[in-house]
């Protein structure tokens, strides 16, 4: 009898020991991070450095959920999210207001919303991270302008390739760059909005169809630059490319900055991936730091003037 109850007793102690995280060991966290889609090259990235800073801290523990460019996947994936207590979330959102609610719910449950990239309609979460996508359109403005002839002066056919118009960076980039372009009499925009959704083949087929509609086309402002590209592929195929200007956004090495090095683009902006960023933030908040409620990435100009320096910082130019 007394042998079964210390068999009991040591068991009793065995479990609790297991239980009882050992003086000074790291809290595990749980994350979930909802990705909008992991089409285009510039998605991939943003995985990657997100893996990479979350995989330099062994408490982390990443759920990492694709919603493959359809909203009621994504906001499926966020109630997984919810329902197994993530300690914190991160999203992308592929568009504004679907996403909304289901953000709002889970920061409601008392769980971190982490906001990457594409905004929501309300700022019912914990932070935003993500570029200045106004800026990024007036930059792209200013440096049409100068490309068209210099502010006062310029003059040219404009073709604006929009990204996902249900989503925040395609309307702020759409905005910025006009506050710039509308001062200028000599522009005259040929395209009405459209909805390219980010992807190459839709920029083909809206270029395509403004070359088959317009016989002078002088610059092309695509709101990423998958779609700039497939803009160039349009004009290429037509023998029109030499005589027309693309302009991209995001800069990325393998791709915007590559074609601009190729003389295909003619210039795009840094649209820098909020991956990394998100993991940081999101650390110390849960370590108990204080963090804003926005974080606003760095951009640039990205043309022949640089694309070569950076390609071979980057190791990808020899
Ligand atoms: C990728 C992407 C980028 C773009 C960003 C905007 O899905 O389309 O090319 O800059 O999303 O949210």
């Amino acid at each position: 009898m007394k042998k079964q109850v210390s068999i009991v007793f040591s068991a009793i102690v065995c479990l609790f020991m297991w239980v009882s995280a050992p003086a000074g060991a790291e809290k595990n966290f749980v994350i979930g991070f909802s990705q909008a889609t992991t089409t285009e090259p510039w998605r991939l990235l943003f995985n990657k450095e997100l893996r990479q800073e979350a995989d330099k801290h062994p408490e982390i523990k990443l759920t990492v959920r694709d919603g493959m460019d359809d909203a009621a996947k994504q906001a499926a994936d966020v109630e997984e999210f919810i329902k197994m207590k993530a300690d914190a979330i991160l999203i992308s959102p592929k568009v504004a207001a679907a996403l909304t609610p289901v953000v709002n719910k889970a920061f409601d449950a008392g769980i971190p919303v982490f906001v990457l990239d594409r905004d929501l309609a309300n700022d019912r979460y914990t932070q935003f991270i993500g570029g200045d996508n106004k800026l990024i359109g007036r930059t792209a403005g200013e440096y049409a302008v100068n490309y068209l002839g210099g502010p006062g002066k310029a003059k040219g056919n404009v073709v604006e390739i929009w990204g996902g118009s249900a989503s925040t960076p395609a309307q702020d980039r759409h905005s910025g760059f006009h506050e710039i372009i509308d001062t200028e009499p000599g522009i005259k925009m040929l395209t009405k909005p459209n909805d390219g959704d980010w992807k190459q083949d839709k920029g083909y087929e809206i270029m395509a169809e403004a070359l088959d509609q317009n016989e002078k086309i002088d610059l092309v402002y695509a709101h990423n630059d998958p779609m700039a590209y497939g803009a160039y592929m349009a004009a290429k195929d037509m023998g029109r490319e030499k005589d027309i200007a693309f302009l991209g956004i995001d800069g990325i090495p393998e791709e915007g900055i590559k074609w601009v090095n190729e003389a295909v683009l003619t210039a795009t902006f840094l649209y820098k991936t909020p991956g990394d960023e998100g993991i940081r933030q999101a650390l110390t908040l849960l370590k108990g730091g204080k963090i804003e409620k926005r974080v606003i990435l760095p951009t640039m100009v990205i043309d022949k003037n640089n694309s070569e320096k950076i390609l071979r910082d980057s190791g990808i130019v020899k």
